[in-house]
């Protein structure tokens, strides 16, 4: 292994104002699940992206679960979701006793194939049994595109949960990423654009939901005088020092977005003409936050494989990934039934096949990007 300082994928990158904020939580001995970094955490990001409300919570997997309880997602019940996808998207359909129903990615964006999605709804129609809600995912930063997704799921009555865990900063026809759904989904992990350590935000245009997420996230207790309860809660709230660092994080995260960029920009660039070198598309509907970097090697032309890649960086200590393996392929959902692009052809397939996350932080420098090229180029190429 190299002597090198290692490369990671996508580290957190603090801006210097999170100190200053959990220092007024410490002088204030706000230290509690709740406290005036939390509410001011949740209106600032609802201005941001430009919904009525956003309610902070543990990790973007527990706001995917309050918004699928929400729509009354329950035993039994089917959800359609993207394939390709981590599986934070999928776990909460698990949570609540549902069966989920993976549909493909389209090649233009890698994100949910309306065209798929429409084969799927045809097939639940014959079936008898409508979804009850269907969860689209933001790949890599990216917005689905969800003019051509909602036409289909408006014209069946079926909800949209946004999950933009990888894409806040991201925009479609104007509008923020997590906006585009009746509930949209955050997510604060250490390896996303802007991180609290971990937290999630779920938002929405309506509020009275959002009060029984709250509600539900800090235990369902009703309104006694003792501790009554009538319902299945969870402990899903943040802490007054989380939010106080993303609130410092939200202070820079346009500069991310711009950083994360150039990142892609240098990496095309560099590499791009290397014959059977692709990259993740840019939908001309929006603009990408390009969460992660993602390179494609079309096997047709290059004998070198994703796998390679990874391993001749990880002998130089840069840490790359293989693009998610789709929920369709995985052992947990064997039997699962799935819907294709097109007839034969499955994109996720052909993606996870193909394509490497490439380290993709806002704090990379130069020369550690070039290091990174370098190897990649040496691999490809032999220089
Ligand atoms: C697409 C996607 N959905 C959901 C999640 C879950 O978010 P969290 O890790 O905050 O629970 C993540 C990332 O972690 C993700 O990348």
């Amino acid at each position: 292994m190299s002597a090198n300082n290692r490369i990671y994928l996508s580290p957190p990158h603090i801006s210097g104002r999170e100190e200053e904020y959990i220092k007024e939580a410490f002088e204030s001995n706000w230290i509690a699940p709740l406290g005036p970094h939390v509410t001011a955490f949740e209106k600032e990001v609802a201005a941001y992206a430009g919904v009525k409300g956003a309610l902070a919570v543990s990790s973007g997997t527990a706001a995917i679960h309050l918004a699928l309880r929400l729509l009354g997602v329950g035993q039994g019940d089917i959800v359609f979701c993207s394939t390709l996808t981590f599986i934070g998207s999928v776990n909460p359909i698990l949570y609540l006793g549902a069966i989920p129903v993976f549909i493909d990615s389209e090649p233009e964006s890698w994100n949910m194939s309306p065209v798929a999605l429409k084969t799927a709804f045809k097939w639940v129609l014959k079936a008898g049994k409508m979804p009850k809600a269907v969860v689209i995912v933001d790949l890599y930063g990216q917005s689905a595109d969800y003019d051509a997704l909602l036409r289909v799921c408006n014209r069946y009555g079926v909800p949209v949960v946004e999950d933009a865990a990888e894409a806040m900063g991201s925009t479609y026809r104007g509008k923020a990423c997590g906006t585009l759904g009746k509930f949209g989904v955050y997510s604060f992990n250490g390896n996303k654009i802007i991180t609290t350590s971990g937290g999630g935000m779920l938002l929405s245009d309506d509020t009275e939901a959002l009060e029984k997420a709250l509600f539900w996230a800090t235990q369902a207790r009703d309104k006694a005088p003792w501790y009554q309860h009538s319902e299945m809660g969870y402990n899903y709230r943040i802490s007054n020092i989380v939010a106080a660092i993303g609130r410092g994080q939200l202070t820079v995260l346009d500069e991310r977005v711009k950083a994360r960029r150039e990142v892609f920009q240098r990496y095309k660039e560099a590499l791009g003409d290397i014959p059977g070198v692709g990259f993740m598309p840019e939908a001309s509907y929006g603009q990408a936050n390009r969460w992660l970097t993602v390179m494609t090697l079309d096997p047709a032309q290059t004998t070198v494989t994703p796998m390679q890649i990874i391993e001749a960086l990880e002998e130089e200590n840069i840490e790359a990934r293989p693009v998610w393996k789709p929920m369709h392929l995985q052992p947990l959902f064997a039997g699962c039934m799935y819907f294709i692009h097109e007839d034969d052809v499955s994109i996720s397939d052909q993606l996870f096949a193909r394509g490497v996350c490439l380290p993709s932080g806002s704090n990379l420098s130069l020369d550690d990007q070039q290091r990174v090229i370098q190897v990649i180029k040496h691999e490809l190429v032999g220089d």
